[in-house]
């Protein structure tokens, strides 16, 4: 049975500071995210979660030994698939393609655009902080060129996995994971 609930995420505030010198101001951008309100389908959600997990365990990871498993499903994609991919890595290093943008460009490489949901399970730092669970920045990056800026509705949600079991799983969007996302205006 599927349960839609709703929740906010919270506005971020960060005040810009301006601290003068004589060669001129230094100015630390702040960053202003007004709150949201978001509809989650939780039994999905469980379901990318397991996914993930499952995913972790093709990981090709034998520099780092750390697997990690994502799972996408796409706004845009009317059969609702899942796609699911594990970090591959390779001794050169700088080739490696982390687990999030395996799922995403799987997703992509089938003409979808729009991210709906991207489950994530570092499975070997469950217990850890969110810095060590979340997607890495270029991984942020990837998904925020997926993701609809002007679209209330249907809003891309950012699952990420925790030892836990009292948490089915941390809820972030890439606004609040990537407050100064890089925009091609050109
Ligand atoms: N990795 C991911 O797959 N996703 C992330 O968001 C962070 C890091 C992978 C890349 C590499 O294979 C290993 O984890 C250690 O950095």
């Amino acid at each position: 049975m599927s349960e839609t609930i709703e929740l906010v995420l919270p506005a971020l505030n960060i005040p810009d500071n301006v601290t003068q010198t004589a060669a001129g101001a230094l100015k630390v951008p702040g960053a202003r995210v007004p709150e949201k309100r978001v509809s989650l389908d939780v039994a999905l959600a469980q379901d990318l979660i397991a996914h993930a997990r499952v995913a972790a365990e093709s990981a090709h990871a034998p520099h780092s030994h750390f697997h990690v498993g994502a799972a996408v499903v796409m706004a845009d994609d009317p059969s609702g698939t899942i796609f699911s991919a594990a970090n591959i890595e390779n001794s050169s290093y700088g080739v490696t393609v982390c687990g999030e943008r395996n799922a995403l460009y799987a997703a992509a490489s089938k003409g979808f655009r729009r991210i709906r949901y991207l489950a994530v399970s570092t499975v070997d730092s469950l217990g850890s902080p969110l810095s060590e669970r979340s997607p890495c920045g270029v991984c942020r990056q990837a998904i925020r060129e997926f993701t609809d800026q002007d679209v209330s509705v249907d809003e891309a949600l950012i699952l990420i996995d925790t030892k836990d079991p009292d948490i089915l799983c941390e809820v972030m969007d890439i606004p609040r994971l990537l407050p100064h996302g890089f925009t091609f205006a050109g």
